[in-house]
Parts: C-alpha cells; sequence; structure tokens
C-alpha cells in the first residue's frame, strides 16, 4: 500500500527538499503550504520529476485550517503514515531584534504559534490518521539553536546564535517531541526530531 507523507511548510527549502527524497522512495507527498499558487507549483515541479505529489492547504498558525487539512487527508487518502512538521520561522536575524528590550509580545506570540503550537496542533489533529498507519512517523525540524547544550558550551558553534524566541521554540519543541514520543511508547508511531 503506499505510503503518505505530510510535509509542512514544503514549498521550499529543507521542506521541498525533504518531499523530493520522500517522493524518491516511491511515497506519496503531501505539499503542505500556506500560499496556493507556491504550494501548487512546488507539486507540480515535483510531479514533473516524475513523483506522486499533491498540494494541501495549511496554515500551521491557524487551527482551523489545520483541522480542514486533517479533514481532507481522511477524506482523500484515509490514513497518513509521515508527518514533517518543518515550517518555522526565525524573524529576528531580519527584524534586528537581538535582546528582551526589542522583542515584542506580538513577535514572540508569533514564533511560538508557528514553532512550537503549530506542530503541537498538527500532531494531536493528526494523530488519529496516524494512528491508521503500520508504522506512522512524526518527525520534527528542530535547529541545534534550540539544544540547551549548545547554547551553554562557548565551544559550540551555536553559542553565539542568541536570538531568543527561535532557539527557545525550537527547545520547546524538542521537549514537546520527547513527550509525545513517551506517550506513545508501545505503540506504531514513533516521534523524533530532526
Ligand atoms: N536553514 C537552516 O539552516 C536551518 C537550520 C536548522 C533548522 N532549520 C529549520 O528547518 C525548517 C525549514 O527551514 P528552511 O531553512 O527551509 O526555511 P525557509 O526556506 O524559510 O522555509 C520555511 C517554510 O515554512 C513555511 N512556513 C512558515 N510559516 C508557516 C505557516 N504559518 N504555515 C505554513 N507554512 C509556514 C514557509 O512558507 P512561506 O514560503 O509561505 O513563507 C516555508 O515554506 C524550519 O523549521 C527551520 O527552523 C533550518
Amino acid at each position: 500500500m503506499t505510503k503518505i507523507a505530510l510535509i509542512t511548510g514544503a514549498n521550499k527549502g529543507i521542506g521541498l527538499e525533504t518531499a523530493r527524497q520522500l517522493a524518491q522512495q516511491s511515497i506519496q507527498v503531501l505539499i503542505g503550504a500556506r500560499h496556493a499558487a507556491n504550494g501548487q507549483a512546488a507539486a507540480q515541479a515535483l510531479q514533473a520529476e516524475g513523483y506522486k505529489a499533491d498540494f494541501i492547504a495549511l496554515d500551521v498558525s491557524n487551527e482551523a485550517s489545520i483541522k480542514q487539512a486533517a479533514q481532507t487527508v481522511a477524506d482523500r487518502y484515509g490514513k497518513l503514515d509521515i508527518l514533517v512538521n518543518n515550517a518555522g520561522i526565525h524573524p529576528e536575524f531580519a527584524q534586528g531584534v537581538f535582546s528582551l528590550e526589542q522583542m515584542s509580545s506580538e513577535l514572540m506570540m508569533q514564533i511560538y504559534q508557528t514553532n512550537v503550537f503549530g506542530p503541537f496542533m498538527m500532531m494531536r489533529e493528526f494523530l488519529p490518521l496516524l494512528r491508521k498507519s503500520e508504522a506512522g512517523r512524526i518527525v520534527n525540524t528542530s535547529s541545534s539553536a534550540g539544544s540547551l547544550t549548545d547554547q551553554s558550551n562557548p565551544e559550540s558553534p551555536y553559542y553565539g546564535v542568541n536570538t531568543a524566541g527561535y532557539n527557545s521554540s525550537k527547545t520547546t519543541l524538542n521537549a514537546l517531541t520527547v513527550q509525545l514520543a513517551k506517550q506513545l511508547a508501545g505503540t506504531n508511531i514513533k516521534v523524533n526530531r530532526a
């Protein structure tokens, strides 16, 4: 039976390449993207390369969008084998925000809404479909910038990456990943981070 993989933020960057490499393994990939034109273009590009790829409208910061996407996947495919929570934002560099005084509550909440609440809601809403897989897999795309060890070790190349919102959001994502992996231990679903 064909495996189905959903990758969030798959219209470009690491998400698109992840989709391509999964598709190379004869997996049907679902290109999650918040802007339809970009998502459709990415799906068409993979189709032109000979892969099975469909676009799914998905804004991971929007609970209604996530619920709608889960319903769409249920209706079209009836299950999900692989969920890659790739979509993420790191706006502090572009906005020049490197201190607590500069960090607005709105920006902090925007980062957490995408990088933490997004994967949290995705995992919760897609869990029923992953349970229908013979071997469900969740992969949360984190960052070494989220590692408490790297953030605290002056020898680490990430020691100087001090973007409090992004770093702490990935630290929280790591903790969520560990918690869900433990909750699902002994089931057919494995939860990891990349
Ligand atoms: N690049 C690195 O060096 C690096 C290192 C470590 C970890 N990471 C992580 O890897 C992941 C991908 O990074 P990247 O470098 O490929 O970034 P990127 O090129 O900026 O791509 C990010 C993707 O996430 C999407 N996205 C952002 N907010 C979204 C939302 N609310 N709903 C749906 N999609 C959303 C973007 O969509 P739009 O095109 O619509 O904006 C885009 O498709 C991120 O989680 C990042 O933190 C990256």
